[in-house]
């Protein structure tokens, strides 16, 4: 039996004979010479079926490859500069699973319709490639980062009696005559696990029923949520900029091919280091008014403004200090000027806007029943939340870093679908 090998770390078997298993990317005949292209999962190798080196069965398999065809090779490695990868494989051999049917997705452009359709299989190609492992990058790097600082992962519920982001994008669904909502965010039950734990995060999918399609929304999308306790403002951000600075770093150290193969220019990533720059939303409205953005106080921030804020930085920048009015009811008061709450969003720059959002969340018990109530919150759903002001209060903060639009800024792609497996956008259950 042959070694099986994976063509991502072909290159440590240069004159051995070794076999691959994977699907045909693409093919060129050459008569006695059949180059075949085969990926199987962590790359594409190049295989040169040569009619004299393998038996007559083999060869006429070779022939009728199809684009994603399944099959089984083995030969020889050789190291070759020209070859994509740069190693290719001399075949002995190779056996077909299956004959692939005549494959929809070929390299001519196809419609973002009949790609979505076709999602399960869009996924194979060399774009989706590279961008899902980014995400999967991005996401390692986020665990290593807060399991190495201190965070202890804490699995919050998907199926919840409350909401936390607003009543306007609940799922409801049914929890056996009672309503229940999909999560919006772990937040709240964060809260309550710093109380027992110090430092925590949670990492799962969280559910929104946005109804308005943009490139930067999903219906379900992946968040992770660190929330400290005793942490003011000030540090949540300085959390936020060692986080993020560290998973761009390890993504251009582990994905450079990726990145490469996306074009993706990283001068711009590898500014990416801490500290970021901090603004306040009153400085924020003074620069988009001087830049001629049409902006009131008290306006919630769109794309336009977001895009004019992060283009006059050459990092992410954070603004801090929004109006009460706009945003969600835990927010802490700005102790200075009551209009203000000690929240905070990273803008990342490049047009990519709003990658994380969070802040200091309400410690008096008076002010968050107040909150709950101007919100039209239904209290009792929120009566263990208020114990959490009742029995040990502290100052606690806490953020949201949504791992799509992340992954879309590093990779510099223009629609968050693309950078989940099966994205849930508007009117799309399928596949
Ligand atoms: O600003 P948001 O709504 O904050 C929260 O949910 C807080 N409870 C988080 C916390 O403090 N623990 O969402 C946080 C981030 C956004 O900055 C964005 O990156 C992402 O989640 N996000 C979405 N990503 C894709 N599609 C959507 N519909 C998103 N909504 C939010
Ligand atoms: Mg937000």
């Amino acid at each position: 039996m042959t070694k099986q090998v994976y063509v991502e770390k072909i290159g440590e078997h240069v004159g051995e004979q070794v076999t691959v298993k994977g699907w045909v990317y693409n093919k060129t005949d050459k008569g006695r010479l059949q180059f075949v292209l085969v990926r199987d999962g962590t790359g594409v190798i190049q295989c040169v079926v040569f009619k004299k080196a393998v038996s007559p069965e083999a060869f006429e398999a070779a022939m009728k490859l199809t684009q994603e065809s399944s099959l089984v090779v083995t030969g020889t490695v050789r190291a070759d500069e020209r070859a994509p990868g740069g190693f290719e494989l001399d075949v002995a051999d190779l056996q077909v699973l299956q004959i692939a049917a005549e494959y929809p997705i070929s390299p001519k452009e196809h419609g973002i319709e009949f790609l979505m359709d076709n999602r399960h299989l869009w996924i194979r190609s060399s774009r989706q490639y590279a961008i899902l492992r980014v995400r999967a990058e991005v996401i390692r790097a986020i665990r290593d980062w807060l399991d190495s600082h201190g965070f202890l992962n804490m699995d919050t519920p998907i199926l919840t009696p409350a909401a936390c982001e607003g009543t306007t994008t609940l799922f409801e669904t049914d929890f056996f005559g009672q309503p229940a909502y999909l999560a919006q965010s772990g937040q709240l039950y964060n809260e309550a696990d710093i109380m027992a734990f110090g430092r925590v995060y949670c990492f799962g999918p969280t559910f929104r029923a946005e109804k308005s399609k943009t490139r930067r929304h999903l219906l379900e999308f992946w968040m992770v949520e660190p929330e400290m306790a005793f942490a003011d403002l000030d540090e949540c951000m300085t959390v936020e900029e060692e986080l993020v600075s560290y998973v761009v770093q390890r993504c251009l150290q582990n994905r450079a091919t990726e990145l490469e193969a996306l074009e993706r220019d990283t001068s711009y990533l590898k500014n990416v280091v801490p500290p970021f720059p901090r603004i306040t939303y009153d400085e924020a409205i003074d620069l988009l008014k001087k830049a001629g953005v049409e902006v009131e106080w008290g306006d919630d921030f769109g794309a336009p403004h977001e895009t004019a804020l992060g283009e006059h930085f050459d990092k992410p920048v954070f603004v801090h200090h929004y109006p009460t009015q706009i945003k969600a009811f835990y927010m802490e008061a700005d102790p200075v000027d009551p209009r203000s709450c000690l929240s905070v969003d990273l803008l990342a720059a490049e047009g990519y806007g709003e990658i994380i959002g969070g802040g200091q969340r309400t410690a008096s018990l008076e002010l968050l029943e107040r909150r709950i109530q101007e919100h039209k919150l239904p209290r009792e759903a929120y009566e263990w939340y208020l114990d959490l002001r009742r029995y040990g209060s502290v100052p606690h903060s806490g953020f949201g870093l949504g791992v799509e639009r992340t992954v879309a800024w590093i990779c510099k792609i223009d629609h968050v679908r693309e950078t989940i497996p099966f994205p849930r956008v508007l009117n799309r259950l399928y596949p």
